[in-house]
């Protein structure tokens, strides 16, 4: 007879039978038997942090501890932190306190660490705080407040990040403690991943493994009847309505899943339905699927050619859409200017590299349908989930989770459209959680750019005219392609005063992943390029950089390229005055470092730039309610990004509250 062999595992202080023999990931055990979702899962595979715990004094991955290693073992997470008064109570209310929680993915991760370092070394220098954090990453906060908290708590005094700010109290500036804070570093505010019933059917996509290709199915039935595990498959074909989404209104063009071709590598083209983590992972490689691959446009080039293929029929020469802006007479500018610069620059693809995954949970209720997830845009969200579900917008209810990094990435959707389509067939809670592959894989991206321009100055160094040109590679769909290409030529002229201006941009579909909103919709980019002719202009010229920006930069008064009038509060002048004592520091130490070093060179440069808020070139409708109740207190909504007057209409008739701004 086989002897099963287990062991005692300590858990936050209380005892778990485990067996020796468990390979699974310990994460899996913390997070899915005990619910204990304060440890994160970034990456599964050591590389993140985000699942850390304290084993036996040690900070380990628990993404990479098996679990029958565990036996015998004491192990504290975020959770069995927080009843530490003398600890963990401390450091929570010192992160609060400086400031250090962000989207909060990384925090408990964070506090795990800090709590094994005080453990072992309760008076810590700053480099070995920095030392000991070096295995947790974090894409928003930083280091230096997480430090300063950290080093709050040891009692060795570290300046605060915060200290110009004044000190408390109602203050406008003062720093104030983030209502979400406490709960994202607890555990007890939950991610995408987070939430849902244990009995949900678990997602799964199949995805195109080409950057084009065409498909049919095999005899998917008999794939369900011999899968273990296995629910149901859900092609194209069972969407009830539209099999569209995207953020731009009349430019959605991306299916929920393909029909026949895909166009960029990993599509989705169908969704498997599990019952259950453990037959969710198995190998879906002899899914019956058969491809034609074509040749794919990977560039802008390819996909301008004679010869390209059109990925979209309503798209002649796969340009998505043209941005444009015109001032003045560029070329009568530029061939009268006493000195014009001119350059080519390219930039790549940059991936948002949040640290939560796409994730979310949904699940039927009476004839609604509810989904929970990370998400940017909840209210875009919950048009489209219903458009794709062909029922009213009334019958989706979107509620967002904490959002573990976003930066742009998470305004389109990703799992929600699955997850709404299976709650609706399958009448059961469903829930999906990207790995790692899978988010950058499908996720979209900042735009690549190939960008052209002159500037030109006079003998003073005032700038005369600028003549920009762009192609933004935005991959296989719109997504915030038509932003971008909007949105440059608006920002192409910096933050300088130009009396004649050109700036010209086009978004050009390929076969790649699409690319998307990421932090400035493409106008870092453009400054990218516009910043070193800058510089090469004021060199050329004889002028100190910093002084060359100075005389041009915008001013009350000023008018933007658009012909916007500035009003009177103008900051760039300010800003770059400040500068001054640091830049030419920072010039004399690099002068004096080269002069000493032949072979190693140090450079230092500054840049400035011009960024306005809202959507470009369309109407930025927002409204707003607020009211007082009985008891007096103020409440206050916001957020509804689109105006919806029939329903405001409605619910003034049946709310308490007031419409504040139809
Ligand atoms: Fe374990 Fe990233 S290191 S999830
Ligand atoms: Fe650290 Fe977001 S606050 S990853």
């Amino acid at each position: 007879m086989d002897m099963v062999e287990s062991s005692k595992a300590e858990i936050n202080g209380q005892s778990y039978s485990v067996l020796n023999s468990d390979t699974r990931r310990l994460s899996s055990m913390l997070r899915d038997d005990l619910g204990l979702t304060g440890t994160k899962i970034g990456c599964n595979q050591g590389d993140c942090g985000s699942c850390s715990v304290i084993m036996d004094g040690e900070v380990v991955c628990s993404c990479l501890v098996p679990v029958g290693q565990a036996a015998q073992s004491s192990v504290t997470t975020v959770e069995g932190l927080e009843h530490n008064a003398q600890l963990g109570q401390a450091l929570m209310a010192a992160f609060l306190r400086h400031q250090a929680v962000q989207c909060g993915f990384c925090m408990p991760a964070f506090l795990v660490t800090a709590a094994a370092l005080l453990g072992k070394n309760p008076h810590p220098t700053r480099d070995e705080v920095a030392g000991a954090l070096t295995g947790v990453l974090c894409r928003c906060t930083g280091y230096a407040k997480v430090i300063d908290a950290i080093l709050d708590v040891s009692g060795n005094q570290s300046p605060c990040t915060d200290k110009h700010y004044p000190d408390a109290g109602n203050s406008v500036g003062a720093a104030i403690t983030r209502l979400d804070g406490a709960g994202k570093m607890n555990g007890t505010e939950l991610f995408g991943a987070d939430g849902g019933s244990r009995d949900s059917l678990i997602l799964r996509a199949i995805r195109c493994p080409y950057h084009s290709a065409a498909f049919e199915f095999g005899d998917l039935d008999a794939y369900r009847r011999k899968t273990p595990g296995l629910v149901a498959i859900l092609t194209a074909k069972d969407i009830p309505g539209r099999n569209l989404h995207g953020v731009a209104g009349v430019f959605a063009d991306q299916p929920v899943l393909s029909e026949k071709h895909a166009r960029h590598r990993g599509e989705g083209i169908a969704l498997l339905a599990f019952d259950g983590w453990e037959h969710s992972t198995i190998d879906l490689s002899d899914f019956p699927v058969s491809w034609t691959e074509f040749p794919p446009q990977m560039t802008v080039e390819s996909s301008l050619d004679d010869q390209a293929r059109q990925l979209h029929d309503s798209r002649p020469d796969n340009i998505l859409i043209k941005g444009r802006v015109e001032r003045g007479d560029v070329d009568a500018a530029l061939t009268a200017a006493h000195h014009v610069v001119s350059g080519r620059f390219s930039t790549q693809f940059v991936e948002h590299a949040y640290l939560e995954p796409e994730a979310g949970w949904a699940y039927p209720e009476g004839d609604d349908i509810v989904v929970h997830s990370c998400t940017q845009a909840p209210h875009a969200h919950r048009a489209d989930l219903a458009r794709i579900l062909g029922i009213p917008d009334e019958r989706v209810r979107v509620v967002p989770t904490a959002v573990g990094g976003g930066f742009g990435g998470k305004l389109d959707l990703t799992t929600q459209p699955f997850l709404v389509l299976a709650a609706w067939h399958l009448r059961r809670p469903v829930k999906m959680v990207y790995d790692r592959a899978e988010s950058i894989a499908t996720s979209t991206k900042r735009h690549p750019a190939q960008m052209a321009s002159r500037i030109a100055a006079d003998k003073n160094g005032k700038i005369t005219a600028i003549d920009f040109f762009g192609d933004f590679n935005t991959g296989a769909y719109a997504s915030w392609g038509t932003a971008v290409a909007n949105r440059v030529p608006v920002h192409a002229g910096s933050a300088y005063f130009v009396p004649n201006y050109r700036a010209r941009t086009r978004a050009i579909h390929t076969h790649v992943t699409p690319s998307g909103a990421f932090r400035g919709f493409g106008v870092p980019q453009a400054i990218i390029c516009q910043e070193q002719l800058i510089d090469t202009l004021a060199r050329d010229l004889g002028i100190d950089p910093l002084k060359f920006r100075l005389n041009n930069a915008l001013a009350a008064g000023d008018a933007l390229v658009t012909g916007q009038v500035l009003p009177d509060s103008v900051g760039i002048v300010p800003c770059l005055q400040a500068l001054r004592p640091r830049w030419d520091k920072a010039r004399a130490d690099a002068a004096a470092y080269n002069k000493a070093n032949s072979f190693r060179k140090r450079g230092i440069g500054l840049a400035a730039m011009m960024y306005g808020c809202g959507n470009t070139a369309m109407s930025n409708p927002s409204t707003i309610r607020c009211g007082v109740r009985r008891d007096g207190t103020v409440v206050l909504h916001q957020a509804r990004s689109t105006p919806d007057r029939a329903r405001i209409r409605s619910s003034r008739k049946s709310s308490p509250m007031r419409s504040a701004s139809p």
